[in-house]
């Protein structure tokens, strides 16, 4: 029969990778909690309406990248391809607003999008990110920024670039809009379908375009960041006064227009020079109309997200180490029927005070058996056979130390806990 493999653009993360993972989880749920953020866990697919609302019609996410199915009752559904929309539906759905005025989240999550798979580049990724639901102030925009470059910092990843722009408020998109149809007109011809198409309702879609002709022709279009009213740059000036106070580097790029279109206000990137084409580790921005968007009360808000396989790779580039798998504290070697038919007792009585202990399954030879305890990195070798049952006693081979000695068998888990230092995993 044919062999099945995994979908394109998905990835099995095996054992020698995914305690890279679980290193990098374990670093970003610890500094989100210093942050006070506390996780939120949505469902995996969503109406799609929700993303369609969210997003926009017109961004590359929803027009060319979901994954979208009609469910038995015809229903249409979208397997997330990110998670800020489906955070604030939660937001609204559970009220949240009315328990306390401003709400910290964060998640780790699995995203879909239909992409051209490619190195940091696939159709089932993950990301870690915050969001801040509750308020206009520049200092929650500088939070999330910190908080993003304190996870990095905390990884180890260094040579990161912060670029910031600011997109400014509705009054002063709807003002450059005309402002940048005026210069799109008279090169529209010149522009590819999709930024034809985009031109009439949402001409600011076109600055992202990746097609090679339209990113020439944009490089001479106005900027919105010399078009913002007074209220928009006033914001966007506090949020660098608050970058600067931080002592975070930032290099402003008014180029910089992000792939969704709940944006206003900030907007801003973390790219690495260790990544190739897909260097961006990090997005975010304020999004302060989604709320309304999305049917709530009005909610000004920020956050970001990160790609986990772009964060594990710019870690690998720059050669970290990010933990390791852990070693095995005893290894017992059963020799003998007896002695077999107790080795799973002591193995739940040694891992029941904490220690990490393994045996064989496969009734081998000493000889193999020690082989195996070798791979594993055994700090200790219990050998038990039939002779020391009936004695009560345990041998215990200190692999470091290459030297033995015969212990009570009583009196082996506390031995051991306590040669190892390893005790009750919750105490
Ligand atoms: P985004 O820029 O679409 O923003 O994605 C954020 C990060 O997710 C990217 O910088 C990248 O590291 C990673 N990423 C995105 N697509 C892929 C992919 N196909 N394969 C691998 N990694 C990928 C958002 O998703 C917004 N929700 C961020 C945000 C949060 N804005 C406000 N709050």
């Amino acid at each position: 029969m044919k062999e099945l493999q995994r979908i394109k653009g998905t990835q099995d993360i095996l054992p020698e990778e995914s305690y890279k993972w679980q290193f990098v989880e374990a670093i970003t749920r610890r500094v989100m909690h210093r942050y006070h953020y506390l996780e939120m866990r949505t469902p995996v697919f969503e109406m799609t309406e929700l993303f369609a609302r969210g997003i926009g019609q017109l961004t590359d996410i929803v027009s060319k990248e979901m994954y979208t199915f009609a469910d038995r009752g015809k229903k249409s559904l979208t397997l997330k391809p990110e998670m800020t929309a489906a955070i604030m539906r939660a937001f609204i759905e559970h009220k949240m607003y009315a328990r306390q005025p401003v709400s910290k989240f964060y998640y780790i999550a699995p995203l879909f999008r239909q992409e051209n798979p490619q190195a940091g580049r696939q159709r089932q990724f993950h990301q870690f990110g915050a969001e801040l639901i509750g308020s206009s102030d520049a200092r929650a925009d500088a939070e999330i920024i910190d908080l993003a470059m304190q996870i990095f910092t905390e990884i180890g990843l260094n040579q990161l670039q912060l670029r910031l722009n600011s997109v400014g408020d509705a009054d002063s998109r709807k003002a450059y809009r005309e402002i940048l149809k005026d210069y799109i007109r008279p090169r529209l011809d010149q522009y590819c379908p999709d930024c034809q198409r985009r031109f009439e309702d949402n001409p600011m879609r076109i600055l992202d375009c990746k097609v090679e002709t339209c990113t020439g022709l944009n490089q001479e279009a106005p900027k919105i960041t010399y078009h913002l009213n007074q209220a928009s740059q006033a914001h966007y000036s506090q949020v660098k006064d608050q970058l600067t106070r931080l002592g975070i580097p930032f290099t402003e790029d008014s180029s910089l227009v992000r792939g969704l279109d709940y944006y206003t206000h900030t907007v801003f990137e973390v790219t690495s020079g260790a990544l190739g084409a897909q260097n961006a580790i990090c997005g975010g921005g304020r999004y302060d109309l989604l709320a309304e968007e999305l049917g709530g009360q009005p909610a000004p808000a920020v956050g970001f997200a990160a790609g986990m396989e772009r964060t594990i790779m710019v870690a690998e580039a720059q050669g970290l180490s990010l933990g390791r798998i852990p070693a095995v504290d005893v290894f017992l070697a059963a020799l003998g029927e007896q002695a077999q038919n107790e080795a799973l007792i002591w193995l739940k009585k040694l891992r029941a005070t904490g220690l990490h202990a393994e045996t064989d399954f496969q009734n081998r030879s000493v000889k193999a058996q020690m082989r195996e305890a070798n791979r594993l990195e055994a700090r200790f070798v219990i050998l038990m056979g039939d002779n020391e049952l009936e004695r009560g006693v345990l041998t215990i081979k200190d692999m470091q130390q290459s030297s033995q000695e015969e212990i009570a068998a009583a009196d082996v888990p506390g031995y051991l806990q306590q040669k190892t230092g390893n005790g009750d995993d919750r105490a």
